[in-house]
Protein backbone atom coordinates (compact mmCIF):
# COMPACT_ATOMS: atom_id res chain seq x y z
CA UNK A 1 0.00 0.00 0.00
CA UNK A 2 1.32 3.94 -0.90
CA UNK A 3 2.23 5.61 2.12
CA UNK A 4 -0.65 7.93 2.32
CA UNK A 5 -0.25 11.87 2.31
CA UNK A 6 -1.55 14.92 3.83
CA UNK A 7 -0.89 17.57 1.56
CA UNK A 8 -2.24 21.50 2.55
CA UNK A 9 -3.12 24.10 0.18
CA UNK A 10 -0.61 25.90 -2.15
CA UNK A 11 0.74 29.10 -0.73
CA UNK A 12 0.12 27.69 3.22
CA UNK A 13 2.55 29.33 6.09
CA UNK A 14 4.67 27.50 8.07
CA UNK A 15 5.87 29.17 11.00
CA UNK A 16 7.16 29.43 14.24
CA UNK A 17 5.69 31.85 17.35
CA UNK A 18 7.52 33.55 19.96
CA UNK A 19 7.08 36.94 22.29
CA UNK A 20 9.38 39.73 23.15
CA UNK A 21 9.53 39.21 26.32
CA UNK A 22 10.34 35.71 26.55
CA UNK A 23 12.61 35.63 24.62
CA UNK A 24 14.80 38.74 24.38
CA UNK A 25 16.35 39.26 27.33
CA UNK A 26 16.54 42.38 29.59
CA UNK A 27 13.29 44.05 29.09
CA UNK A 28 13.55 46.06 32.44
CA UNK A 29 11.27 48.80 31.89
CA UNK A 30 8.17 46.87 31.91
CA UNK A 31 5.56 45.50 34.45
CA UNK A 32 6.88 41.78 33.94
CA UNK A 33 10.13 42.29 34.75
CA UNK A 34 8.81 44.86 37.65
CA UNK A 35 6.40 41.91 38.79
CA UNK A 36 9.69 39.07 38.92
CA UNK A 37 11.61 41.11 41.35
CA UNK A 38 9.23 41.45 44.00
CA UNK A 39 9.87 39.88 47.28
CA UNK A 40 6.50 37.88 46.55
CA UNK A 41 6.91 37.94 42.81
CA UNK A 42 3.95 35.68 41.71
CA UNK A 43 6.90 33.71 39.39
CA UNK A 44 7.87 29.83 39.79
CA UNK A 45 11.23 29.30 42.38
CA UNK A 46 11.26 33.26 42.34
CA UNK A 47 12.50 32.87 38.14
CA UNK A 48 13.50 35.89 36.54
CA UNK A 49 13.23 36.68 32.55
CA UNK A 50 17.18 37.60 32.95
CA UNK A 51 18.49 37.24 29.48
CA UNK A 52 15.94 34.70 28.72
CA UNK A 53 16.70 33.39 24.83
CA UNK A 54 19.28 35.98 24.67
CA UNK A 55 17.78 37.71 21.16
CA UNK A 56 18.01 41.17 22.00
CA UNK A 57 21.68 40.58 23.00
CA UNK A 58 22.59 38.14 19.40
CA UNK A 59 21.01 35.07 19.78
CA UNK A 60 17.93 36.24 17.07
CA UNK A 61 20.44 35.77 14.56
CA UNK A 62 21.11 31.81 15.38
CA UNK A 63 17.59 31.64 15.83
CA UNK A 64 16.84 32.81 12.59
CA UNK A 65 19.26 30.21 10.81
CA UNK A 66 16.95 27.47 13.20
CA UNK A 67 13.82 28.78 11.04
CA UNK A 68 15.90 28.17 8.03
CA UNK A 69 16.83 24.53 9.27
CA UNK A 70 12.81 24.24 9.85
CA UNK A 71 11.84 25.10 6.20
CA UNK A 72 9.49 27.93 7.55
CA UNK A 73 8.90 30.86 5.34
CA UNK A 74 7.01 32.38 8.30
CA UNK A 75 7.45 33.76 11.64
CA UNK A 76 5.71 35.73 14.45
CA UNK A 77 7.34 37.67 17.05
CA UNK A 78 6.41 40.20 19.08
CA UNK A 79 8.18 43.97 19.20
CA UNK A 80 8.32 45.54 22.54
CA UNK A 81 6.11 48.35 23.58
CA UNK A 82 8.65 49.22 26.70
CA UNK A 83 11.47 49.22 24.55
CA UNK A 84 10.14 51.23 21.92
CA UNK A 85 8.50 53.83 24.56
CA UNK A 86 10.63 53.84 27.31
CA UNK A 87 8.83 56.73 28.65
CA UNK A 88 5.50 58.31 27.40
CA UNK A 89 5.62 59.79 23.88
CA UNK A 90 9.65 59.75 23.46
CA UNK A 91 10.94 57.13 21.33
CA UNK A 92 13.74 54.82 21.27
CA UNK A 93 15.36 54.54 17.56
CA UNK A 94 17.87 52.12 18.59
CA UNK A 95 15.24 50.04 19.59
CA UNK A 96 13.53 50.58 16.42
CA UNK A 97 16.94 50.10 14.57
CA UNK A 98 17.07 46.79 16.40
CA UNK A 99 13.98 45.17 15.76
CA UNK A 100 14.76 46.48 11.60
CA UNK A 101 17.81 44.43 12.05
CA UNK A 102 15.69 41.22 13.39
CA UNK A 103 13.73 41.68 10.50
CA UNK A 104 15.71 42.48 7.58
CA UNK A 105 17.54 38.83 8.75
CA UNK A 106 14.24 37.11 8.53
CA UNK A 107 13.69 39.01 5.45
CA UNK A 108 17.12 37.81 3.96
CA UNK A 109 16.15 34.02 5.23
CA UNK A 110 12.99 34.18 3.52
CA UNK A 111 11.00 34.20 6.66
CA UNK A 112 7.86 36.73 6.24
CA UNK A 113 7.40 38.27 9.72
CA UNK A 114 4.12 38.49 11.57
CA UNK A 115 4.79 41.26 14.21
CA UNK A 116 2.37 41.62 16.96
CA UNK A 117 2.33 45.19 18.65
CA UNK A 118 1.16 43.89 22.41
CA UNK A 119 2.00 40.41 23.84
CA UNK A 120 0.97 40.54 27.40
CA UNK A 121 3.54 43.13 28.27
CA UNK A 122 3.13 47.09 29.33
CA UNK A 123 5.64 49.91 29.47
CA UNK A 124 6.25 50.59 33.00
CA UNK A 125 5.12 54.40 32.89
CA UNK A 126 1.48 52.85 31.18
CA UNK A 127 1.18 50.61 34.15
CA UNK A 128 1.99 53.17 37.09
CA UNK A 129 -0.90 55.27 35.34
CA UNK A 130 -3.31 52.56 35.73
CA UNK A 131 -2.42 50.10 32.52
CA UNK A 132 -5.47 48.76 30.36
CA UNK A 133 -8.02 50.10 32.95
CA UNK A 134 -7.20 53.55 32.09
CA UNK A 135 -9.74 54.85 29.48
CA UNK A 136 -6.92 56.49 27.40
CA UNK A 137 -5.33 52.89 27.21
CA UNK A 138 -6.26 53.05 23.96
CA UNK A 139 -4.86 55.66 22.28
CA UNK A 140 -1.93 55.10 23.66
CA UNK A 141 -1.81 51.87 21.89
CA UNK A 142 -2.97 53.77 18.75
CA UNK A 143 -0.05 55.98 18.86
CA UNK A 144 2.29 53.22 19.64
CA UNK A 145 0.53 50.80 16.82
CA UNK A 146 1.03 53.82 14.20
CA UNK A 147 4.36 54.72 15.29
CA UNK A 148 5.98 50.74 14.89
CA UNK A 149 4.06 50.42 11.58
CA UNK A 150 4.97 53.89 10.33
CA UNK A 151 8.86 53.43 10.57
CA UNK A 152 8.93 49.30 9.97
CA UNK A 153 6.26 48.59 7.08
CA UNK A 154 8.57 48.79 4.36
CA UNK A 155 9.49 45.26 6.23
CA UNK A 156 5.92 43.19 6.78
CA UNK A 157 2.43 43.82 6.10
CA UNK A 158 1.36 41.16 8.24
CA UNK A 159 0.45 42.90 11.42
CA UNK A 160 -0.92 41.49 14.98
CA UNK A 161 -2.59 43.69 17.53
CA UNK A 162 -2.89 42.02 20.38
CA UNK A 163 -2.31 38.67 21.35
CA UNK A 164 -5.48 37.12 23.78
CA UNK A 165 -7.00 40.36 25.12
CA UNK A 166 -8.63 37.54 27.65
CA UNK A 167 -5.99 35.39 28.23
CA UNK A 168 -4.60 38.72 29.44
CA UNK A 169 -6.81 40.39 31.35
CA UNK A 170 -8.16 37.01 33.06
CA UNK A 171 -4.49 36.10 34.53
CA UNK A 172 -3.90 39.58 35.67
CA UNK A 173 -7.30 41.07 36.51
CA UNK A 174 -9.49 38.27 37.22
CA UNK A 175 -7.66 35.68 38.69
CA UNK A 176 -4.40 37.95 39.98
CA UNK A 177 -1.59 35.64 38.89
CA UNK A 178 -0.20 38.27 36.59
CA UNK A 179 0.64 42.11 37.42
CA UNK A 180 -1.26 44.07 38.48
CA UNK A 181 -2.86 40.97 40.28
CA UNK A 182 -6.19 42.40 40.63
CA UNK A 183 -9.25 40.05 41.56
CA UNK A 184 -12.05 42.38 40.62
CA UNK A 185 -14.32 40.71 37.47
CA UNK A 186 -15.46 44.08 36.89
CA UNK A 187 -12.32 45.25 36.04
CA UNK A 188 -11.74 42.12 33.75
CA UNK A 189 -14.36 43.32 31.28
CA UNK A 190 -13.41 47.36 31.33
CA UNK A 191 -9.94 45.43 30.28
CA UNK A 192 -11.34 43.40 27.89
CA UNK A 193 -13.26 46.20 26.64
CA UNK A 194 -9.96 48.62 26.35
CA UNK A 195 -8.06 46.48 24.32
CA UNK A 196 -11.54 45.37 21.88
CA UNK A 197 -11.42 49.18 21.67
CA UNK A 198 -7.54 49.65 21.09
CA UNK A 199 -7.18 46.57 18.71
CA UNK A 200 -10.01 48.78 16.54
CA UNK A 201 -8.10 51.74 16.90
CA UNK A 202 -4.94 50.70 16.19
CA UNK A 203 -6.89 48.67 13.02
CA UNK A 204 -7.54 52.01 11.82
CA UNK A 205 -4.87 54.19 12.31
CA UNK A 206 -2.30 50.74 10.79
CA UNK A 207 -4.41 51.28 7.52
CA UNK A 208 -4.37 54.66 7.21
CA UNK A 209 -0.16 54.31 7.48
CA UNK A 210 0.00 51.50 5.33
CA UNK A 211 -3.42 51.14 2.88
CA UNK A 212 -1.90 47.07 2.37
CA UNK A 213 -1.80 45.91 5.67
CA UNK A 214 -3.40 42.50 6.73
CA UNK A 215 -3.78 43.49 10.46
CA UNK A 216 -5.62 41.18 12.70
CA UNK A 217 -5.42 39.72 16.86
CA UNK A 218 -4.92 36.26 18.19
CA UNK A 219 -7.84 34.40 20.09
CA UNK A 220 -6.96 32.31 22.38
CA UNK A 221 -9.90 29.93 22.57
CA UNK A 222 -10.52 27.24 25.39
CA UNK A 223 -12.54 24.69 23.92
CA UNK A 224 -15.42 24.25 26.73
CA UNK A 225 -17.51 21.67 27.14
CA UNK A 226 -19.91 20.53 30.34
CA UNK A 227 -18.47 17.79 32.12
CA UNK A 228 -22.29 15.76 32.17
CA UNK A 229 -23.78 17.57 29.47
CA UNK A 230 -27.02 16.04 30.62
CA UNK A 231 -26.68 18.44 33.76
CA UNK A 232 -27.94 22.06 33.50
CA UNK A 233 -26.18 23.32 36.08
CA UNK A 234 -23.10 21.83 34.26
CA UNK A 235 -24.54 23.61 30.66
CA UNK A 236 -25.19 26.37 32.73
CA UNK A 237 -21.10 26.66 34.06
CA UNK A 238 -19.82 25.81 30.56
CA UNK A 239 -21.95 28.43 28.92
CA UNK A 240 -21.08 30.79 31.08
CA UNK A 241 -17.37 29.99 30.62
CA UNK A 242 -17.35 30.21 27.11
CA UNK A 243 -19.11 33.65 26.89
CA UNK A 244 -16.11 35.23 29.54
CA UNK A 245 -13.17 33.52 27.42
CA UNK A 246 -14.44 33.57 24.06
CA UNK A 247 -18.17 35.08 23.34
CA UNK A 248 -18.13 38.47 24.29
CA UNK A 249 -15.35 39.17 22.74
CA UNK A 250 -16.15 37.50 19.55
CA UNK A 251 -19.55 39.13 19.29
CA UNK A 252 -18.11 42.81 19.34
CA UNK A 253 -15.63 41.94 16.71
CA UNK A 254 -18.35 40.54 14.45
CA UNK A 255 -21.16 42.85 15.44
CA UNK A 256 -19.65 46.12 17.33
CA UNK A 257 -21.94 45.32 20.20
CA UNK A 258 -20.44 45.09 23.36
CA UNK A 259 -22.71 42.93 26.10
CA UNK A 260 -20.02 41.96 29.25
CA UNK A 261 -21.54 39.85 32.02
CA UNK A 262 -21.21 42.87 34.68
CA UNK A 263 -21.74 46.24 33.15
CA UNK A 264 -22.89 48.18 30.71
CA UNK A 265 -23.63 47.24 27.21
CA UNK A 266 -22.08 49.64 24.55
CA UNK A 267 -21.94 50.13 20.78
CA UNK A 268 -18.02 49.71 19.96
CA UNK A 269 -18.89 50.52 15.90
CA UNK A 270 -15.59 50.38 15.25
CA UNK A 271 -15.08 46.86 15.84
CA UNK A 272 -17.08 45.60 13.77
CA UNK A 273 -14.80 45.09 10.38
CA UNK A 274 -11.67 45.53 12.35
CA UNK A 275 -10.14 41.88 11.12
CA UNK A 276 -8.40 41.02 7.78
CA UNK A 277 -7.84 37.71 9.62
CA UNK A 278 -8.48 36.35 12.83
CA UNK A 279 -5.87 34.57 14.87
CA UNK A 280 -6.73 31.26 16.56
CA UNK A 281 -4.01 30.69 19.72
CA UNK A 282 -5.29 26.71 20.71
CA UNK A 283 -4.17 24.73 23.90
CA UNK A 284 -6.64 22.92 25.41
CA UNK A 285 -10.14 21.63 26.51
CA UNK A 286 -11.48 22.16 29.31
CA UNK A 287 -15.13 20.48 30.82
CA UNK A 288 -16.92 22.67 33.33
CA UNK A 289 -18.92 21.23 36.06
CA UNK A 290 -21.07 22.87 39.04
CA UNK A 291 -18.50 22.77 42.32
CA UNK A 292 -20.94 23.30 45.32
CA UNK A 293 -17.80 23.74 47.18
CA UNK A 294 -16.43 26.90 45.36
CA UNK A 295 -19.66 28.40 46.01
CA UNK A 296 -17.94 32.01 46.42
CA UNK A 297 -16.75 31.29 42.90
CA UNK A 298 -19.76 31.48 41.71
CA UNK A 299 -19.76 27.37 42.00
CA UNK A 300 -17.27 27.66 38.81
CA UNK A 301 -15.41 24.34 38.59
CA UNK A 302 -13.38 22.79 35.28
CA UNK A 303 -11.42 20.31 34.81
CA UNK A 304 -9.66 18.11 32.08
CA UNK A 305 -11.67 14.70 31.59
CA UNK A 306 -10.37 11.72 33.90
CA UNK A 307 -8.21 9.61 31.63
CA UNK A 308 -7.29 12.55 28.71
CA UNK A 309 -3.81 13.65 28.27
CA UNK A 310 -2.96 16.14 29.68
CA UNK A 311 -0.23 18.47 29.95
CA UNK A 312 1.73 19.18 33.36
CA UNK A 313 -1.02 19.87 36.09
CA UNK A 314 -4.05 22.43 35.51
CA UNK A 315 -3.10 22.56 32.15
CA UNK A 316 -6.20 20.84 30.64
CA UNK A 317 -6.59 18.22 28.07
CA UNK A 318 -4.81 18.76 24.68
CA UNK A 319 -7.49 18.20 22.52
CA UNK A 320 -6.08 18.17 18.62
CA UNK A 321 -10.04 17.60 17.55
CA UNK A 322 -10.98 20.86 19.25
CA UNK A 323 -9.10 22.34 16.64
CA UNK A 324 -11.96 22.14 13.98
CA UNK A 325 -14.44 23.21 15.15
CA UNK A 326 -12.86 26.10 16.98
CA UNK A 327 -12.09 26.90 13.41
CA UNK A 328 -15.35 26.64 12.21
CA UNK A 329 -16.67 28.80 14.53
CA UNK A 330 -14.49 31.48 14.46
CA UNK A 331 -14.72 31.81 10.48
CA UNK A 332 -18.67 31.40 10.70
CA UNK A 333 -18.57 34.28 13.51
CA UNK A 334 -16.27 36.73 11.90
CA UNK A 335 -16.05 35.43 8.01
CA UNK A 336 -12.30 36.21 7.36
CA UNK A 337 -9.11 33.88 7.24
CA UNK A 338 -7.97 32.77 9.80
CA UNK A 339 -4.24 32.08 10.74
CA UNK A 340 -3.54 29.34 13.73
CA UNK A 341 -1.29 31.95 15.80
CA UNK A 342 -0.19 29.25 17.87
CA UNK A 343 0.03 25.82 19.10
CA UNK A 344 1.78 23.83 20.55
CA UNK A 345 2.64 22.31 23.88
CA UNK A 346 5.44 21.99 27.46
CA UNK A 347 7.67 19.12 27.23
CA UNK A 348 11.06 18.80 27.80
CA UNK A 349 11.64 15.30 26.67
CA UNK A 350 10.05 15.91 22.98
CA UNK A 351 7.89 12.70 24.20
CA UNK A 352 4.57 13.53 23.15
CA UNK A 353 5.24 16.82 21.13
CA UNK A 354 5.85 15.05 18.04
CA UNK A 355 2.72 13.43 17.55
CA UNK A 356 0.69 15.94 18.88
CA UNK A 357 2.12 17.94 15.85
CA UNK A 358 1.05 15.58 13.63
CA UNK A 359 -2.53 15.39 15.30
CA UNK A 360 -2.82 18.45 15.71
CA UNK A 361 -2.23 19.21 12.12
CA UNK A 362 -4.09 16.66 10.99
CA UNK A 363 -7.43 18.71 12.37
CA UNK A 364 -6.11 21.84 10.73
CA UNK A 365 -5.69 19.84 7.40
CA UNK A 366 -9.12 18.87 7.91
CA UNK A 367 -10.24 22.24 8.10
CA UNK A 368 -8.34 23.24 4.88
CA UNK A 369 -10.08 20.50 3.20
CA UNK A 370 -13.81 21.55 4.46
CA UNK A 371 -12.73 24.90 2.87
CA UNK A 372 -12.12 26.84 5.63
CA UNK A 373 -9.59 29.76 4.68
CA UNK A 374 -6.60 28.73 7.04
CA UNK A 375 -3.74 30.63 5.34
CA UNK A 376 -0.74 29.04 7.63
CA UNK A 377 0.09 27.83 10.97
CA UNK A 378 2.67 28.95 13.79
CA UNK A 379 3.99 26.61 16.43
CA UNK A 380 4.47 28.00 19.75
CA UNK A 381 7.32 27.72 20.20
CA UNK A 382 10.66 28.29 17.82
CA UNK A 383 12.82 27.77 21.29
CA UNK A 384 12.39 27.23 25.16
CA UNK A 385 11.47 30.63 27.11
CA UNK A 386 10.36 32.53 29.41
CA UNK A 387 6.76 30.98 30.19
CA UNK A 388 5.55 33.94 32.42
CA UNK A 389 4.57 32.87 35.76
CA UNK A 390 5.67 29.35 34.92
CA UNK A 391 9.07 31.37 34.82
CA UNK A 392 11.95 28.35 33.51
CA UNK A 393 10.52 25.52 35.04
CA UNK A 394 11.71 22.52 33.44
CA UNK A 395 7.86 21.17 33.18
CA UNK A 396 6.91 24.15 30.79
CA UNK A 397 9.34 23.80 27.64
CA UNK A 398 7.66 24.69 24.67
CA UNK A 399 10.76 24.52 22.23
CA UNK A 400 11.06 22.51 18.97
CA UNK A 401 14.70 23.44 20.26
CA UNK A 402 15.95 23.12 23.57
CA UNK A 403 17.70 25.99 25.50
CA UNK A 404 20.48 26.09 27.93
CA UNK A 405 19.60 29.32 29.95
CA UNK A 406 23.12 29.13 31.08
CA UNK A 407 25.42 29.20 28.48
CA UNK A 408 22.29 30.27 25.41
CA UNK A 409 23.21 26.61 23.60
CA UNK A 410 20.32 25.14 21.78
CA UNK A 411 19.44 21.45 20.63
CA UNK A 412 17.59 20.35 18.03
CA UNK A 413 14.72 18.40 19.27
CA UNK A 414 12.92 15.38 17.10
CA UNK A 415 10.04 17.59 17.14
CA UNK A 416 11.98 20.19 15.09
CA UNK A 417 13.32 17.44 12.78
CA UNK A 418 10.03 16.42 11.88
CA UNK A 419 8.52 19.98 11.50
CA UNK A 420 11.60 21.01 8.75
CA UNK A 421 9.94 17.64 7.36
CA UNK A 422 6.84 18.69 7.36
CA UNK A 423 7.16 22.36 5.83
CA UNK A 424 9.50 20.97 3.27
CA UNK A 425 6.45 18.81 1.91
CA UNK A 426 3.67 21.33 2.62
CA UNK A 427 2.01 18.23 4.30
CA UNK A 428 2.65 15.06 5.89
CA UNK A 429 2.44 11.60 5.00
CA UNK A 430 3.07 8.13 6.74
CA UNK A 431 7.03 7.81 6.82
CA UNK A 432 6.62 10.73 9.01
CA UNK A 433 4.49 9.73 11.43
CA UNK A 434 6.25 6.03 10.99
CA UNK A 435 9.91 7.77 12.28
CA UNK A 436 8.68 10.18 14.71
CA UNK A 437 5.41 9.43 16.16
CA UNK A 438 4.50 5.61 15.46
CA UNK A 439 1.76 6.00 18.27
CA UNK A 440 -0.16 7.73 15.88
CA UNK A 441 -0.23 5.94 13.00
CA UNK A 442 -2.70 3.92 13.36
CA UNK A 443 -5.00 6.73 14.07
CA UNK A 444 -3.91 9.18 11.42
CA UNK A 445 -3.84 6.10 8.62
CA UNK A 446 -6.07 3.90 10.18
CA UNK A 447 -4.78 0.32 8.10
CA UNK A 448 -1.56 1.37 6.89
CA UNK A 449 0.24 1.17 10.23
CA UNK A 450 2.05 -2.49 9.67
CA UNK A 451 2.73 -1.67 6.37
CA UNK A 452 6.23 -2.30 5.87
CA UNK A 453 7.80 1.35 5.04
CA UNK A 454 9.26 1.87 1.77
C1 LIG B 1 -0.02 31.55 25.19
C2 LIG B 1 0.86 32.79 25.17
C3 LIG B 1 2.30 32.49 24.90
C4 LIG B 1 2.81 31.24 25.59
C5 LIG B 1 1.83 30.10 25.39
C6 LIG B 1 2.23 28.81 26.09
O1 LIG B 1 -1.19 31.81 25.90
O2 LIG B 1 0.41 33.68 24.18
O3 LIG B 1 3.03 33.63 25.26
O4 LIG B 1 3.14 31.49 26.88
O5 LIG B 1 0.56 30.46 25.83
O6 LIG B 1 1.72 28.71 27.36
Amino acid sequence: MPDAMFTFPQGFLWGTATSSHQVEGGNTRNDWWAFEHLQDGGVYDNHVSGDAAGWWEGEAEGDIERMRELNTNTHRLSVEWSRIEPVAGRWNYEALDRYREILTAMRKAGIKPMVTLHHFTNPQWMADRGGWAHPESAEWFRRFAAKVVGDLADLTDLWCTINEPNIYAAQSYFAGLWPPRQQNITRYFQVVRNMVHAHAQAYTAIHDVQPGAQVGLAKHMIDWHPMNPSSPLDRLMSNLLDSFFNGITLEVLATGEWKPLIGRNETIGEAKNSLDWIGLNFYQRLDAFFDPSNLKGLGIGYQARPGAPTGPEAWGELSPPSLLPLIRRLFETLNVPLYITENGMPDEHDTNRPGHLLQSLYWVWKACMHNYPVRGYYFWSLVDNFEWAEGYDPRFRFGLYGVDFATQARTRRDSARLYAEVCAANGFNTQMARTYAPEVVDELFPGVGDQPST
